[in-house]
Order: C-alpha cells, then structure tokens, then sequence
C-alpha cells in the first residue's frame, strides 16, 4: 500500500510566509489545535524565518510540554519536533500527511533529542544558535589561507582525532544497529576526546555526524532506521578542537552487499587515492575533478556535482571550493600550507541529486545508490600530506586494502 497517497486534503495549504504549496506544519499548531492555514510552511527555512513573528500565535493557548527556555531553546525545540512530525508520516492514524515523491525507497525514521557538549568543551559560534557568524563573512570565503605550521600542527591533532572517531563508528556498523546510535558513539567518542562535534547545529543541523544510506548522497540525519544486511552506509564525521575543523568520511558495508555495490564503493574510494595522488604545488584545483570524473565514467558511475570539496581550518567550509566533476571551473592552482577536504560522491545510476523534505538529507534523483569517502589534506612543497589517513589501528573493513 502507498503510505502517500491519502496527501491530497492538503494540497491546497499554502506556505503562511510566501504562499508557495505548503507541505510542512508548525508541531506547536497541531499540539495547540491552531487553524492549520496559520500553521502551514513550504520549507524548514520559511518556519525558522517566521517563527519570530509565527510563535505568537501559541500563545494564545497553554502550552504543555514545552520544557525550553531560551528562545534559542524554543527554535530548537520546535524545529526538531517539526523534524519529528515530518518524519512521522505514513503511520496510521496521522492526519496530516505531506506529499513527498520519494526518490528510492529509503524513508525517514524519528529523530532523538539533541545530545549534549560538556561546558568545558571548546564549541564552534554555531553550537548555540545555530547560525554560524564568522564563517560566511570571512574573507577566507575568497582567498586560500596559507596556514602557520602552529595552525598546521593543531589541523594534525584535530584531524587524527577525528580519524578515530570515524573509526570507532566504523566498528559500530553492522545489520541491526540504528543511525542514531552511530551518532551516539560518533557523540561520546569526540567529547570522550575534548572535542566538539561540528555538524551539531550547524545552520540547525540536528545531530553529531552525517549518516547517508543507499540512495543518500551525503548529509543524511542519523535517526532510529536499523541499518540492514545488504545496506551501504556513509558515516561522515568532523571535529573541533584546538580551534579547527577535521573532516573524513568512509563508505561502509552493511552485512553482505551484493556485487555492484562493491565495486560503486571501491571505484569511489580510489577516485578519492587518484585524487589525492595529484595534489602538489602548482597542481590546478580544477584538475581535481577531471581525474575523478575520468576513473568514475570508466567504471560506468556519475559524479555528483552539487556538493564540493572545500577548504577547512578555524572553519568549516571555506575556499578554496573543489568540484568533483570534470569540465569544471574551479579557480587556482594548488600551494604548500594550504589545507583542504576532497570528498567526492559517485553514483551507480544519474549525477543528478534531490533534497528531502527535512532539507539536509540529498538522494540520488533515480533512487540508484551513491557512495562518498573524504579526507582533509595538507598541501606540502613535495606534494600532500593526508591528515585523516587510516591509522595501523583503523578497522580492516575494506577487502581490496588486503594484499
Ligand atoms: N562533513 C560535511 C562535509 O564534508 C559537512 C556536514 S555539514 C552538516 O563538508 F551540517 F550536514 F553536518
Ligand atoms: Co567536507
Ligand atoms: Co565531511
């Protein structure tokens, strides 16, 4: 039975911010049993945008159950309730169900509450509101830092913690096991290390890493799905420490994962070796995507070209920006000092993505899997340093890493 197909009493609901079709609505109405025309949103982004003016509208009734304080609290709240509402369609007895047209078949699972970073550790100018400050300002938007070696041994720490983050959640993975509990282990095993765990809250991103299945391209949202034999898992994990960022990401194998599978996640995990193999000084960023796109297309896969290497230090995502995908227009050459992320996504069907409607979570647009492995890496005068690279220590998951 199609779980979407009693969406059509809605349709009509349009956005109470810019009148686009509305599909999305306010948790707090429905808990409140407000009017639903007041209650309806396009898109997260028009609910975060209104709820300044929008949250007045509960107040005219008690509210039970709301235990946040801070309006920033409140945000949060609602939001990822609003998360938890949305993801809640299909189950009998909803009333409102929003249409989505589904890319595959994987769907979305309630998502737990927000985990908590000691007081004492460092966080990023996110970690409270949700909104970073410094980073979409910054100059570093438009020139490539040339880090110190001060700041290049603090990128060395920071990455090989976040190295055996991802390694820790690696061992985590088998048939059974949810996402959000490979966040709770992504969760403690960074705080367990005195770091902050970048995504949390990152432009309101919910949780502590990125969990992509399947058709997920990345940035997936950890929820309480159990992963199954024959699943392919992306885990991508950043940390924060010492003011910087350190960014990986592997591709795993869930149980037994049928032939074509294998070989997707392998061909992308050597995109990413021929990748890094070029990188010196002098070496265009544009080159980048050329080797990629080349050993991608031999092997019959796309290149997803949406999402981008970037640069990374005391942020996140700066410049310089790194397609994946051949033909592209990436400005620069490569310099010594310079350190950023390669982490290309490659898919078993169309290069083509679409977003769900939690606004995070990008699939394939033919539902066909896509697999992603990154690391942050440092321009040195001979060539490249991979400040994420595997440890001795680092689980022996990958098959042809075997002599
Ligand atoms: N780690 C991702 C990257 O490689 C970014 C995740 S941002 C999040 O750039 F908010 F989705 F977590
Ligand atoms: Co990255
Ligand atoms: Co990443």
């Amino acid at each position: 039975m199609d779980a979407d197909s009693n969406l059509q009493a809605d349709s009509s609901l349009s956005c109470s911010r810019c009148g686009k079709p509305a599909h999305l609505q306010c948790p707090k109405c429905l808990q409140l049993r407000l009017p639903r025309e007041s209650a309806a949103f396009c898109t997260q982004d028009c609910f975060k945008a209104s709820w300044s003016s929008h949250k007045s509208v509960h107040l005219k009734s008690k509210v039970s159950g709301l235990t946040a304080s801070t309006p920033d609290e409140q945000i949060s709240a609602a939001l990822n309730e609003g998360w938890l509402y949305c993801l809640k369609k299909g189950q009998a007895g909803t009333p409102i169900l929003p249409h989505f047209d589904w890319a595959g078949s994987l769907r979305p699972y309630p998502i737990s509450g927000r985990r908590m970073v000691p007081a004492s550790i460092e966080r990023p100018d996110w970690a409270i509101d949700g909104i970073p400050k410094i980073e979409p300002s910054s100059d570093l938007q438009n020139v490539v830092e040339i880090k110190t070696p001060e700041q290049i041994e603090r990128m060395r720490e920071t990455s090989r913690i976040a190295r055996e983050v991802l390694d820790a959640a690696a061992r985590a993975i088998r048939p059974g096991v949810t996402t959000d509990e490979i966040d709770e282990v992504v969760h403690e095993a960074t705080i367990a290390a005195g770091g902050y765990p970048s995504p949390l809250n990152y432009h309101f991103f919910p949780k502590s890493c990125c969990t992509s299945v399947n058709e997920v391209i990345c940035h997936g949202i950890p929820d309480a799905r159990r992963l199954e034999d024959g699943d392919i898992v992306n885990v991508d994990v950043t940390v924060y420490y010492k003011g910087v960022h350190g960014d990986l990401n592997e591709t795993y194998f869930v149980g037994n994962v049928d032939e074509a599978s294998q070989q997707l996640i392998q061909c992308t995990y050597e995109c990413l070796e021929k990748a890094i193999a070029i990188v010196k000084p002098g070496v265009r960023f544009r080159e980048v995507g050329e080797v990629i796109n080349r050993h991608a297309s031999m092997s019959g896969f796309s290149v997803v070209k949406s999402i981008c290497g970037h640069g990374i230090g005391e942020l996140f995502h700066c410049a310089p920006n790194i397609p994946h995908y051949g033909r592209n227009k990436a400005v620069g050459v490569m310099k010594a000092g310079q350190t950023f992320t390669i982490e290309p996504m490659i898919n078993a069907g169309v290069w083509r993505d679409r977003s769900w409607p939690d606004g995070w979570t990008a699939v394939t647009a033919d539902g066909k899997r896509s697999a992603q492995f990154e690391h942050t890496l440092l321009v040195t005068d001979s060539g490249v340093e991979v400040l994420t690279s595997r440890l001795p220590t680092s689980p022996n998951v990958f098959p042809w890493l075997n002599p």
